[in-house]
């Protein structure tokens, strides 16, 4: 691990490892157009996966390093969404999209129980958790 990785920051998270799996993730994003090249880890059902933003020159293609994250534990059968980091060079740490929210909203059980932490290679951070960032967002438990 690298002295400027956020969990050899002073101040690291409670979950380092999750910070270090985004911020890993985020060197393997496809960010040619944005120059904005982002990564995710989440936590579900006990397991991290990872992801990245993917661009296309077809600009409305691309998709967010949150949702990739979170497609990727849904194929391996991982619903229950426990925790979310997020790697970007911005400062302060930019936090997810409305569509992203939307998305880790489908998987979060109880929202007030998910933390979810933005960094940067800098050892900045902030964290909200997911009820704080979507409140009264729409669920399938409004859908009869
Ligand atoms: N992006 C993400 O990956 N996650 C977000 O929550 C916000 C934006 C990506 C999309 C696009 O590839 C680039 O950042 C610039 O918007």
């Amino acid at each position: 691990m690298t002295a400027e990785t956020p969990e050899a920051m002073p101040g690291a998270g409670d979950d380092a490892a999750l910070e270090a799996r985004a911020c890993d993730a985020q060197r393997r994003a496809y960010a040619p157009y944005s120059r904005f090249p982002v990564g995710a880890a989440v936590r579900m059902s006990g397991e991290v996966f990872d992801g990245a933003n993917i661009e296309n020159a077809s600009y409305g293609l691309g998709i967010c390093a949150e949702r990739t994250a979170v497609f990727a534990a849904v194929l391996s059968g991982a619903h229950r969404l426990e925790a979310v980091a997020v790697c970007t060079e911005a400062s302060p740490p930019s936090s997810p999209c409305g569509a992203c929210r939307q998305v880790l909203l489908e998987f979060a059980p109880d929202p007030a129980a998910v933390t979810v932490t933005a960094v940067n290679p800098r050892g900045e951070r902030r964290s909200w958790t997911l009820a704080e960032l979507l409140p009264d967002g729409f669920s399938g438990r409004e859908l009869p």
